[in-house]
């Protein structure tokens, strides 16, 4: 392969902060809950196309630590998005082989949705086409506090030793333990935060910001934030 083809290969890992569902709804009359079922849409037609340019992890953000406060009728309607694409995901398991991770504390979400989040990762996990992880009640910094607990735990039984911490090591503790950090993190709709969104993983990544509500975000926008994040020089705190 040629310098150049190289250096135009998709970044491994994208991150997706899935925003502007409820404005793209109200420019069109349309309940809130219609946004998210057309943002929804928009997310299966991503993920196809990040699999077809050989991206190997696609972590998207379907539902912070924030949004329980959020009207009970919206709240429902994302997990019901949820529920019915795990459901499609565990029908359609061996056609599509996408591995499913989900990030976040899933003590919090209601046991149905909770047991199929549970299903398609054990029974996704050995598929590698492309990962998808979805962060549900997902905050980064709940997830840093949720990864110390366990690491005192560890600490505490003896399986671990305070003196050989590493960053590294550390990041085993974390839901995304084994997934490399995202290289990309892509926020349409114009707004310019990170919104507790990889708090831990998103040190060096490369931040796309773009004018386009999710709904209507296309394999052509995602085309031109990959071919920004190829633009930019990444130095690492180096030269
Ligand atoms: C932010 O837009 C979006 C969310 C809080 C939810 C995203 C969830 C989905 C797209 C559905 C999840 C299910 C699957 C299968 C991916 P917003 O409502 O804050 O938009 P606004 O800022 O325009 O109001």
């Amino acid at each position: 392969m040629s310098e150049e083809n190289v250096s135009l290969l998709p970044p491994k890992h994208i991150a997706i902060i899935m925003d502007g569902n409820g404005r793209w709804a109200e420019k069109r009359g349309l309940p809130k809950n219609a946004g998210h079922a057309a943002g929804a849409e928009t997310f299966r037609k991503i993920a196809n196309y990040c699999r077809t340019l050989g991206v190997k992890y696609l972590t998207v953000y379907a539902f912070s630590t924030e949004n329980w406060k959020r009207s009970q009728d919206e709240i429902s309607g994302i997990m019901l998005l949820m529920e019915r694409y795990l459901r499609e995901v565990l029908r359609d398991m061996d056609k599509n082989r996408v591995r499913i991770c989900v990030f976040g504390d899933l003590t919090r979400i209601k046991p149905k949705l909770r047991k199929l989040c549970e299903e398609a990762q054990e029974k996704s996990a050995g598929y590698d086409d492309v990962q998808v992880n979805f962060c549900l009640n997902y905050g980064g910094r709940d997830e840093i506090i949720r990864a110390v607990k366990a690491y005192c735990a560890a600490v505490q039984a003896g399986r671990e030793d305070v003196s050989e911490l590493t960053e590294e090591k550390f990041a085993n503790y974390l839901d995304s333990g084994g997934v490399p950090d995202p290289e990309l993190i892509i926020r349409p709709s114009g707004e310019m935060r990170l919104s507790n969104f990889l708090t831990w993983q998103s040190v060096y990544s490369e931040f796309v910001y773009m004018d386009v509500l999710w709904p209507d975000f296309s394999p052509s926008d995602l085309d031109a934030a990959i071919a920004e994040y190829h633009r930019r020089n990444r130095r690492f705190g180096g030269r």
